[in-house]
């Protein structure tokens, strides 16, 4: 055998086995031992020196599986058997864990899953040059139903759940789902039996027809509402008092939302409100949060309140005159911190999130906070001045002259909310040039996954 990590599957002709060693084919079945977790959360190993990656397995373990789709440089394998099992290696609560994208690590112990995390957070940090380094990631309490928000999609034969991982169009029907709630599986139970009964057609995105196309189900966990939208191509709904009676018992709020692009999106362009309160309420900490259905909100509503507590922790020794929160959503963090800042100014993209961050500023008795419908990269830092900037931008990370400005106008601190490591990493190589890190904790808002949040506090140097 090779020293390259490569091994036949019994039952191979040395010839056919130097074979797979020099030009890997689609549907050959190879043995591979897993040297790292990727980024993406799946196992990887080594081929002939090339990358070979496999979902549901983890460093230390041994497995068998086929060739096939190549992502990304990587070959991928379809896990079909695992030869030496990790000691981390657990009974899953889910009955579908090992197929369902929607937690790759489940079958993985908790303990495991941070050190993984860590791991690939020092690996992002290292791998930039950034000498700092997390010793552990805050542990979320519970595992199972930590999530407050859950995007179902419909498979073309009317299946309703979540996908396979890296396969948009092999899809799990989930009669169960440990991520959002007891409740929330009974909806969905009674929403593919209201499809069933009534012939609704599910939308097919290969032929670009039909018309249900998500079930999208948000809770405020804190405050017992649930909201519940369906999203479907152009077109009425038939009947919206049947389905309206067969989601009522499991909703405070029913939405039918229209998404009429052929883009695989949950969000929906047109928002038909079918019964109750138009926004999702939520509370964390001391602050009461109403969402548009379209609008972000932190996914794990404990976490967040751990989240709240981190950034306000890291900017206590020197309350903030002027707050400029960038990429604000409803205001979670301006709001959150409102009380410790002489003024706060959230920015925002979405101009619904702005409208909610507003009504939640008069909801919760807040005075001193203004919010602008803007892009984070478009702002007149002039007009702005802020001693401390707040930024959490999405997965990309922040736009170059977002990075620009900030350096152009150096804020004393910068506390930066990343729930992508490698795209932190990126911008704070930049940064670093006048910037330092003086505070960083890891915070596990996505058990079962490979992502985690990450939050940093800059200090300017000069
Ligand atoms: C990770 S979320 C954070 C939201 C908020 N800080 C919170 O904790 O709820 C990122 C937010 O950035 C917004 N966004 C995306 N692109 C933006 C841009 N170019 N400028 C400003 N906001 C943007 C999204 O709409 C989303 O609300």
């Amino acid at each position: 055998m090779g020293n390259d990590g490569a091994q036949a599957v019994s039952g191979l002709k040395p010839a056919r086995f130097i074979y797979i060693l020099c030009r890997m084919k689609y549907g050959d079945r190879v043995t591979l031992p897993i040297t790292e977790m990727d980024r993406k959360g799946r196992g990887r190993g080594l081929v002939n020196g090339r990358p070979v990656g496999a979902y549901f397995c983890a460093p230390g373990e041994t497995i068998e599986g086929t060739f096939y789709a190549r992502k990304q440089g990587v070959k991928m394998l379809r896990l079909e058997a695992v030869t030496t099992a990790s000691p981390h290696r657990t009974a899953a609560p889910c009955p579908y864990a090992g197929r369902c994208g929607g937690c790759l690590w489940q079958q993985f112990d908790y303990p495991f899953q941070l050190e993984m995390k860590r791991e690939l957070i020092n690996r992002s940090l290292s791998d930039a040059g950034i000498a700092e380094k997390v010793d552990g990631v805050v542990a979320c309490p519970t595992q199972t139903y930590y999530r407050n928000r859950m995007d179902y999609c419909v498979s073309p034969k009317g299946e309703l759940g979540l996908k396979e991982p890296g396969r948009w169009n092999a899809y799990l029907d989930l009669e169960t789902c440990y991520l959002l709630s007891p409740a929330a599986v009974q909806a969905m139970n009674a929403f593919r039996a209201y499809m069933k009964e009534t012939g609704l057609e599910p939308w097919n995105a290969d032929t670009e027809t039909g018309y249900v196309r998500y079930l999208v189900i948000r809770e405020g966990k804190n405050t017992g509402k649930r909201m519940i939208t369906v999203v479907t191509a152009e077109g009425a709904l038939p009947d919206p008092y049947g389905l309206v009676n067969a989601l009522a018992p499991y909703a405070t709020t029913i939405y039918h939302g229209v998404n009429p692009a052929v883009t695989d999106l949950s969000i929906a362009e047109k928002m038909e409100l079918l019964q109750g309160d138009a926004c999702l309420e939520e509370q964390v900490g001391r602050r009461t949060y109403r969402i548009h259905p379209n609008s972000f909100f932190q996914t794990n509503t404990t976490m967040a309140a751990e989240l709240l507590k981190t950034v306000g922790e890291f900017l206590a020794p020197k309350p903030p005159k002027k707050l400029l929160d960038l990429y604000c959503g409803v205001g979670f963090f301006s709001l959150g911190l409102a009380d410790t800042a002489e003024k706060t100014i959230g920015v925002e993209l979405d101009e619904k999130a702005i409208l909610m961050a507003r009504d939640n500023a008069a909801l919760n008795g807040i005075t001193n906070a203004e919010f602008h419908a803007a892009a984070a990269e478009s702002l007149i830092w002039e007009n702005e001045r802020p001693d401390t900037v707040i930024v959490d931008p999405p997965r990309a990370g922040l736009h170059p002259k977002v990075t620009k400005s900030l350096l152009a106008h150096l804020p004393e601190r910068i506390a930066y909310v990343s729930c992508n490591h490698e795209s932190f990493a990126r911008d704070f190589r930049l940064l670093k040039t006048a910037y330092r890190i003086t505070q960083m904790r890891a915070l596990d808002l996505f058990p079962h996954s490979p992502h985690v949040e990450l939050v940093t506090l800059l200090e300017r140097t000069a």
